[in-house]
């Protein structure tokens, strides 16, 4: 790949394309032509490119013409019907939908903990699938102690933003809060149920036989697709809250070989992307709003679970920005790494 690669963000006009924007301009990625593409209700609309209104095109077979790299951000039928044109015009794609994650002929990265899988593609197109943000949030604290001690069993419960569900739903809880604030009813439109003021199970499909949602079975899957384990068992309750952006996690792990609280606390404090916030005394721990912005996963109430073997069993609570770390960020992460920078 060419040092400047000339890039395109299809999406440009969503909350993760817009992030997408954001980030390549604050970590001064190094490229040439940007073509932003979104759908035609938006053609015409500009976005912002290092302080420069940039025109947003629709997408089309073509607008992969000359395009080193394209960072998906549209869904997962977007990234269906147009990756296979980007890869066919010579492009390497990076899809944060779900489109491709469990396709065994694209990679599913987080660079912190399996950047290695990006070799192959810095010197062939291809694509690159970015995992679900929930799982993001989930396995960049919990990858430092499945390297150090083994992870057997994960349960975790998400406190998940709106955001998560596109700027529609960023929309609609800014406009429910003003409307409940000003003593009227929240009327729900992208969720089914008012955001505002409420929590309630992950807007995905519920599966009929097992009663998980989506969002439950690709945290399970993911994770094993990532750590390249099968045997690593994930039970996940995933709940939308009425925050605006960053994901929250209460996680109980059971390790494969027993730790001490202290041993614990070393191998979280040398982990990458994550940083620990964990002031017993102050009760000061990992918030959305303190997530919000950053570019860390936020670490605190590390504790053991006595509900389970001496040195076996530990809990934490995590929350992360999803709109970066699990999404835009990641991205770029991955594209810095094709790039070798
Ligand atoms: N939000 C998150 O926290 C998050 C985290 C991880 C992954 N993701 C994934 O990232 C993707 C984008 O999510 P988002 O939250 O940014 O959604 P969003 O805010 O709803 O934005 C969707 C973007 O896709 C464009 N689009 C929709 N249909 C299109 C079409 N047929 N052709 C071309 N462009 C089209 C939209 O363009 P218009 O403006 O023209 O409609 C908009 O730019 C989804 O796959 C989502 O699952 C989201």
């Amino acid at each position: 790949m060419r040092t400047q690669p000339n890039i395109a963000i299809v999406g440009a006009t969503g909350a993760v394309g817009r992030e997408c924007l954001a980030i390549l301009e604050q970590r001064r990625f190094p490229h040439g032509v940007l073509r932003a593409l979104a759908s035609a209700r938006s053609a015409g609309s500009t976005v912002n490119d290092r302080g420069t209104p940039r025109p947003v095109e629709e997408l089309g077979q073509r607008s992969f013409e000359g395009i080193d790299l394209a960072f998906f951000a549209a869904g997962a039928d977007t990234a269906r019907a147009f990756a296979p044109c980007a890869v066919a015009a010579g492009a390497v794609v990076i899809d944060k939908s779900s489109a491709h994650r469990a396709d065994p002929a694209c990679p599913l990265v987080i660079p912190e903990i399996n950047g290695d899988l990006l070799t192959p593609l810095r010197a062939r197109p291809g694509v690159v699938a970015v995992p679900n943000c929930s799982t993001i949030v989930l396995l960049l604290p919990l990858d430092p102690l499945h390297r150090a001690f083994g992870i057997e069993r994960i349960v975790v419960s998400t406190y998940q933003a709106a955001s998560g569900a596109g700027a529609a739903a960023m929309a609609e809880l800014e406009e429910q809060t003003r409307t409940v604030l000003g003593g009227g009813r929240a009327e729900p439109r992208v969720f089914k149920e008012p955001c505002a003021f409420n929590v309630f199970s992950h807007d995905s499909a519920i599966d009929g036989a097992t009663g998980s949602n989506g969002e439950e079975a690709k945290m399970a899957s993911e994770t094993r697709r990532i750590w390249r384990d099968a045997s690593v068992r994930v039970n996940a309750t995933c709940v939308r809250v009425g925050v605006l952006r960053g994901h929250t996690e209460s996680i109980t792990v059971t390790l494969r070989r027993t730790a001490t609280e202290a041993q614990v606390r070393a191998a979280l404090a040398a982990g990458r992307a994550i940083r620990v916030l964990d002031d017993r005394a102050g009760n000061r721990f990992p918030t959305p709003l303190r997530a919000t912005g950053g570019d860390e996963v936020l670490v605190g109430r590390v504790r053991p679970d006595d509900t389970q073997p001496n040195g076996l069993g530990y809990n934490l609570l995590v929350s992360g920005d999803q709109l970066r770390i699990g999404a835009s960020l990641t991205a770029v992460k991955i594209a810095e790494r094709l790039l070798g920078v």
